[in-house]
């Protein structure tokens, strides 16, 4: 079936009759006793949690994550979220959906970014360096990975070459702070391209990702020493201390012991490495917030890994000066309507506070 609603353009007391992907299933009991059918739906635009009151055992069986559904229902706003109300669900044989429609990609395309990347390193001044990341990268195998996959499960960059976007972003902003902070480009570089390139694989393909068993029993910061060891021992005379930074960078690129960082960052290469990949990641995040949250109104939900409600609008500019009259009642508006009142605003935070919930 053709797909014409998607998820960013349901508001509040629409009628829906659409397909989805299920992220998410399980039943659920209400504080009634009655059991109900709580679900994550969602397509190329974003999801949606959603509810099912009736038949929730039934539909269970028969539905399970990863499984294309056309739903009919209508959208609810609940505690200042979107929620849909699911009237009827049913499932979806290959072929009556178009793929397309529900896996969310990079705005940019990754041939591209793959060749930007590679140009940023052939730019590069330190030869062994330089030699060891374009065997890498040029490998048949994690080049095809890289250009696919997701840069997680669902925090930041989780989307269909949102990696490859991730560490292009990161190798760009190595090569501009390299030279700002006086540190040497090279291990920047190369810290930025091979930090979280193990996740090819420690995450499976997407668009329903998971942990692999080598992600879950080894993870991407130790096997990222095992690919440095294997590429640079194909390469003559490789330094041995070189080799030792490098691999330094990878096993501290998460910056603490308790995010999964067997070392600290001990070298101002690997310190920047670590304050890039917390940047990048952080501001993606933001953005998804922005382009995905269903609260209603400019505030989003609380975001568990922001930790923080984040202001969806975007911020006033002002290219020209005001004058004076605009000024004024602008002023006399805002009290008209307590826009600006600060009991009001509190009041606002206070209700989004009562709300925080964790899921
Ligand atoms: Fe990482
Ligand atoms: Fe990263």
């Amino acid at each position: 079936m053709k797909k014409t609603q998607f998820i960013s353009m349901l508001g509040a007391k629409d009628e829906v009759e659409s397909s989805f992907l299920v992220k998410y299933i399980a039943v659920a009991t209400g504080k009634d006793g009655k059991s109900y059918l709580n679900l994550i739906l969602t397509d190329n635009s974003g999801e949606i949690e959603s509810r099912k009151w009736q038949e929730a055992e039934m539909v269970a069986g028969k539905i399970k994550a990863g499984d294309f559904v056309v739903v009919s229902g209508k959208v609810n706003a609940f505690q200042g979220r979107l929620q849909l109300i699911v009237d009827k669900v049913t499932k979806l044989n290959e072929g009556q959906y178009e793929p397309e429609d529900f896996i969310k990609k990079s705005n940019s395309a990754p041939e591209k970014m793959f060749d930007e990347l590679v140009s940023i390193v052939n730019s590069l001044e330190e030869i062994y360096i330089k030699d060891l990341l374009l065997l890498i990268l040029n490998e048949y195998e994690i080049k095809r990975r890289l250009m696919l996959w997701q840069a997680g499960k669902s925090i930041h960059h989780a989307y269909q070459s949102g990696l490859l976007e991730h560490i292009l972003s990161c190798t760009k902003l190595a090569n501009i702070l390299s030279v700002h902070y006086q540190v040497n480009r090279s291990y920047v570089v190369a810290g930025c391209i091979l930090h979280d390139l193990c996740k090819i694989y420690e995450l499976t393909e997407g668009p329903n990702v998971d942990y692999t068993e080598e992600g879950k029993l080894i993870g991407h910061l130790v096997k990222g020493l095992e690919v440095v060891d294997h590429y640079a021992q194909k390469i003559k005379n490789f330094p041995y201390q070189q080799k030792m930074h490098i691999k330094h960078i990878l096993l501290s690129h998460h910056g603490e012991y308790e995010y999964g960082s067997p070392k600290i960052p001990h070298t101002s290469e690997a310190y920047l490495v670590h304050l890039i990949d917390l940047m990048d990641s952080k501001m993606s995040s933001m953005d998804q917030v922005k382009k995905t949250d269903n609260s209603t109104g400019y505030w989003s939900g609380m975001i568990k890994h922001l930790d923080r409600v984040v202001y969806k609008n975007e911020l006033p500019s002002f290219t020209n000066y005001q004058d004076d009259n605009v000024e004024r009642s602008e002023k006399s508006e805002n009290a008209k309507t307590n826009k600006s009142d600060p009991k009001d605003l509190k009041q606002t935070l206070g209700s989004k506070l009562k709300d925080f919930k964790v899921d």
